[in-house]
């Protein structure tokens, strides 16, 4: 089945373009094979922002809207996003949003595509397109939304509903937040929406503060 070297797991690394320009990514990212999550979904939704972003936001992976629309961040929880950044002042145009996982992984349930959750195979198997855009970008500072995101860059016993807010230190010197994923908002019980919304916005304000003080810091030199 596989036509990749010898037998060793299929993985993005095999669709990797030469050039590391998110645009070159773009484009080699759309035929990727690297995992047998594109066979069901209609497309890779990539990354999308500016390469210049100061500002990251990792999810964990498309949903039905954001397959069906080629872009990351559209459906529902993506317009909690929205009201979030701008409820703190974040220009959402001015970010660069991906996803952990660039397909939409899906099990039907009559006519419904119902949302599936990642395994870590399919989740390494993903990640050196993650890596090539945080490469690309060299964001100052990371957004995990929810504990896939958050996981993937700060390790496997990161618990978001404990370090959420947190401005932690990645390896090559940014800032990394976790907080909730927009769509554990949505889907919270109805006596704990409005507080884990509230906590959202909060970890979101922390990111904007940091991005002003930063700038306050470096105009000052
Ligand atoms: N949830 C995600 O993690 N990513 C999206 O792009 C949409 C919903
Ligand atoms: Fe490639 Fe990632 Fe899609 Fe798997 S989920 S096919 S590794 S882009």
């Amino acid at each position: 089945m596989s036509s990749g070297p010898r037998s060793r797991s299929k993985s993005a690394a095999d669709f990797l373009p030469s050039s590391h320009s998110l645009k070159a990514l773009r484009k080699a990212a759309a035929a990727c094979q690297g995992c047998e999550l594109y066979r069901r979904a209609t497309q890779t939704i990539f990354g999308e922002g500016p390469a210049s972003a100061r500002l990251m936001l990792i999810g964990e992976t498309p949903g039905n809207q954001e397959d069906l629309a080629g872009h990351p961040f559209v459906g529902a929880a993506g317009n909690l996003l929205d009201e979030a950044l701008a409820a703190v002042g974040i220009d959402r145009k001015s970010t660069y949003v991906t996803n952990v996982v660039k397909h939409f992984k899906w099990n039907p349930r009559g006519r419904l595509r119902l949302h599936g959750k990642p395994t870590a195979s399919e989740i390494a198997a993903c990640r050196p397109w993650l890596e090539a855009e945080l490469d690309a970008v060299s964001p100052e500072i990371i957004v995990c939304l929810g504990a896939t995101a958050a996981q993937a860059l700060l390790g496997k016993n990161f618990r978001v509903t404990r370090q959420h807010g947190e401005v932690l230190s990645g390896l090559d010197g940014e800032r990394i937040v976790a907080t909730y994923h927009p769509a554990a908002v949505l889907r919270a019980p109805d006596d704990r929406r409005a507080a884990m919304r509230a906590e959202f916005v909060k970890d979101l304000q922390t990111v904007s503060d940091w991005l002003g003080k930063t700038k306050v810091r470096r105009a000052a030199k």
